[in-house]
C-alpha cells in the first residue's frame, strides 16, 4: 500500500504534491518522492525516511513547474531506500511513474526488457513500468498505456508524466485506488480522497480497467477497450478526518474492511499460473534441510502469537512436523532445544518486537535457521533472518490488529503447504484444494463484512456486560484467543478464551445467568463435541453466541444467536472465523465509548521488553 498523487494547472505542482503526500502518509512512510516536468527534462526528488525527510533535502526549494506526480511508499520489492523511492525513470529520463500495488512477473518483464537493453536502477517491481513505456512509446501516451498494461499482471494503481507530452498525465487502476480531483482549469490525481480535500470536492472514482487520461483542461476516463467511459461525479462530504479514514469512523474498521485486498496481495505472486500450487521462492531453504527439519518452533508476541498457534495446527496436519508455539518473552529465556535441524518461524507484524527480535537472536545463536513473516520489509525481524516470507497488508495504523492477523494465517497456510510438498506429506490433488480455497477467502471475506450488521445490534445489547468467554475446539480454540484479545484490548471488557473441553475443569464456577459466551463451531469433525460444551453452558443459563459453519445450523438448536461464516476448507476457517470477533470487539467498544484506535496502555509497536 502506497500513495500516489498528481497535478496539472495553473499553479506551481510541488507544494501541491507534497501537501497531498502529507495526507498520505498514512499509507506508507518509508520513502517519499516528487517528480515534475521542466523545461529541460524531468526533474525528480526521493529520499528514504518520511516525507519530512524530503522536506529537509529540498530545504525549502520547489523545482519550477505546473505539472508533476509524487508518491509515498510502503516498500514490498526493494528495501526502503533513496534508489528505490519512487517515481522511477527510464534509461533516458523521458518517462516517470510512481505506482502502487505489485507487479507479479516483474521478474519475467525485467529479465526481457534487460535483454532489449534497458538498465535497471533499482530493485523494485515498479521499474519495470518505466522501461516498459519507453520501450512502447511511438508518439502516443494513451496507446502506450494500453500495450504497457497487457503485458503485466498483478495490481497497480499508477500515473505516468511523459516528456514528450509534457500537458497530459496519464493513470491506471486495477485492484488499487484512484481518484481523479477536478478543478477549475487544473486536475488532480490521488490514491485516495484526503490528498484532494484542500482543492476540490468533485471526484470521479475510477474502477478496475479504467485509464484517466487528464490535462489541466479535461479528463477522460477510458475503459479497458479504449472507449469513453461516462463517469459519475462523486462529491465527497466527509470531513477531513474521516477522509483519511476512507470514510470509516476508525482505522480499525477500515483495517477490517481492506482485509480481503490484504489477503489478495499476500497470495498474490505465490500461487502457479494453474492456480493449484503454492510457489514460494522467498524460502531458499534447500530440500534436503527441509526434509531434516525435524522439530519447527514458532515464536511471536499477542496476535502474532495467536496466529502461530493456527500455524501449528496448519503444518502440523500438512507437512507433518511436529511444531511447538512459543510466547516470544517465554522463548527467550528458557533454553529452547534447537539445532541446525530446527526451523523457528518469528512472526511480527512490525519486525520490530523486542522480544520477537530477542527470540530470533537466540534461535540463530543456538544454531537454528529462522524464517520471519513480517509485514514491514527491511524491519529489523526481516534484516536478521535467514529468510523472509512478508505479509502485504500494508500499514496498520489502528493498535488492534486485524488485517496483519489474517494475512499472518494466509502465511501460515502458505509456509505449511509449501513444506508439504518439499516433504511429500501431502498429495496434488489435496494441494489443489486447499489453494482453490485460499483464492476464494477473500470473496469470502467480502461477503462476511457485507452482512455484518447483526453483529452491530448485538454488539449494543451485550456492550455492558463485564465479563465474556470465548471458547472452540482445535482450530476453533486458537480462534477464540484472539477474539478474546481482541475484546478485551479495545472494550475493556474482562475476556477469557478456553479450549471448549476444559471449561468443566474449574472455569464453568464463572458461567452464571447471562454471561456472553461466544462459542465457535466451524470444524465438522468436532461439532457434536463443541454443541455438548454449548449445552454445559447453557445449563447455567448463559447467552451463547455461536459462529459457526454454513452447514452445521443444528448449532442454532442450542445457542442464542447464530453468525454463519461461509462454507469453505476445514483448514481455512479462521480466517473466516475471526472477522465477526473483530467487528464484535470493534462495536462493543464503540458502544462502550472507547478509544477504539489507541486503547488505553498500548503501543502500536513494543520495542521494550
Ligand atoms: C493486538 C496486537 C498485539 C501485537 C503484538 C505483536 O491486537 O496487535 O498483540 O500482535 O504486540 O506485535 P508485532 O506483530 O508487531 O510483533
Amino acid at each position: 500500500m502506497c500513495g500516489i498523487v498528481g497535478y496539472l494547472g495553473g499553479r506551481q505542482a510541488a507544494p501541491i504534491l507534497l501537501d497531498g503526500l502529507q495526507k498520505l502518509e498514512y499509507r506508507g512512510y518509508d520513502s517519499a518522492g516528487i517528480a515534475v516536468i521542466r523545461d529541460n527534462g524531468i526533474e525528480v526528488h526521493k529520499k528514504a525516511g518520511k516525507l519530512l525527510d524530503l522536506r529537509q533535502q529540498l530545504n525549502g526549494y520547489m523545482p519550477e513547474s505546473t505539472v508533476g506526480i509524487g508518491h509515498t511508499r510502503w516498500a514490498t520489492h526493494g528495501r526502503p531506500n533513496d534508489t528505490n523511492a519512487h517515481p522511477h525513470l527510464d534509461c533516458q529520463g523521458r518517462f516517470a511513474v510512481v505506482h502502487n500495488g505489485i507487479i507479479e512477473n516483474y521478474l519475467t518483464l525485467r529479465e526481457w526488457l534487460t535483454s532489449q537493453g534497458h538498465v535497471f536502477r533499482s530493485e523494485t517491481d515498479t521499474e519495470v513500468l518505466s522501461h516498459l513505456v519507453e520501450e512502447f512509446y511511438m508518439g502516443d501516451m494513451v496507446e502506450t498505456m494500453r500495450r504497457v498494461l497487457k503485458k503485466v499482471d498483478g495490481s497497480y494503481a499508477m500515473a505516468v508524466l511523459s516528456l514528450d507530452e509534457p500537458h497530459r498525465l496519464v493513470a491506471a487502476r486495477h485492484d488499487s485506488p484512484l481518484v481523479v480531483g477536478l478543478g477549475d482549469g487544473e486536475n488532480f490525481l490521488a490514491s485516495d480522497i484526503p490528498a484532494l480535500l484542500n482543492h476540490t470536492r468533485r471526484t470521479y472514482i475510477l474502477e478496475d480497467g479504467e485509464m484517466a487520461v487528464m490535462t489541466r483542461e479535461r479528463v477522460e476516463v477510458l475503459d479497458r477497450g479504449g472507449s469513453p467511459v461516462e463517469k459519475k461525479l462523486f462529491i465527497v462530504n466527509w470531513e477531513a478526518k474521516q477522509a483519511e479514514k476512507n470514510g470509516y469512523d476508525h482505522f480499525m474498521l477500515k483495517e477490517i474492511h481492506e482485509q480481503p485486498r490484504a489477503i489478495k496481495d499476500t497470495l498474490s505472486g505465490r500461487i502457479s499460473p494453474d492456480g493449484r500450487e503454492v510457489v514460494l521462492n522467498e524460502i531458499t531453504i534447500p530440500d534436503e534441510q527441509l526434509l531434516k527439519t525435524s522439530k519447527i518452533f514458532i515464536t511471536a508476541c499477542g496476535t502474532a502469537y495467536h496466529a502461530g498457534l493456527v500455524g501449528k495446527n496448519v503444518i502440523e496436519s500438512l507437512a507433518r512436523v511436529p511444531v511447538e508455539v512459543d510466547i516470544a518473552s517465554e522463548f527467550r529465556y528458557r533454553d529452547p532445544l534447537l539445532d541446525k535441524n530446527t526451523l523457528v518461524i518469528v512472526i511480527s507484524q512490525s519486525g520490530e518486537t523486542a522480544d520477537t527480535l530477542a527470540a530470533l537472536r537466540e534461535a540463530k545463536r543456538k544454531g537454528a535457521r529462522v524464517l520471519a513473516v513480517t509485514n514491514v520489509v527491511d524491519s529489523s525481524v526481516a534484516r536478521e533472518a535467514d529468510d523472509v516470507l512478508y505479509t502485504w497488508a500494508g500499514p496498520e495504523i489502528a493498535v488492534a490488529s486485524t488485517k496483519a492477523y489474517t494475512t499472518q494465517l494466509v502465511a501460515m497456510y502458505l509456509v505449511g503447504l509449501h513444506l508439504a510438498r518439499r516433504r511429500g506429506t501431502l498429495d496434488a490433488g489435496e494441494t489443489a484444494e486447499i489453494v482453490t480455497g485460499l483464492r476464494k477467502l477473500p470473496d469470502k471475506v467480502t461477503a462476511m463484512l457485507d452482512n455484518g450488521k447483526d453483529i452491530e445490534e448485538f454488539a449494543r445489547k451485550y456492550c455492558r456486560c463485564e465479563n465474556a468467554f470465548f471458547i472452540g475446539r482445535g482450530l476453533d480454540y486458537a480462534v477464540a484467543m484472539e477474539g478474546s484479545l481482541k475484546l478485551k484490548e479495545i472494550s475493556y471488557i474482562h475476556a477469557e478464551a478456553y479450549a471448549a473441553g476444559e471449561l468443566k475443569h474449574g472455569t464453568l464456577a464463572l458461567i452464571i445467568e447471562g454471561v456472553p459466551v461466544i462459542a465457535l463451531a466451524t470444524q465438522q469433525a468436532l461439532f457434536e463435541k463443541t454443541v455438548s460444551n454449548i449445552k454445559e453452558v447453557k445449563a447455567r443459563d448463559a447467552m451463547v453466541l455461536a459462529v459457526a459453519m454454513r452447514g452445521l445450523e443444528e448449532v442454532a438448536k442450542v445457542a442464542d444467536h447464530v453468525m454463519y461464516i461461509p462454507r469453505t476448507h476445514q483448514a481455512l476457517t479462521p480466517v473466516l472465523a475471526v472477522v465477526p470477533l473483530q467487528l464484535l470487539a470493534y462495536h462493543m467498544a464503540v458502544a462502550r465509548g472507547c478509544d477504539v484506535d489507541q486503547p488505553r496502555n498500548l503501543a502500536k509497536s513494543v520495542t521494550v521488553e
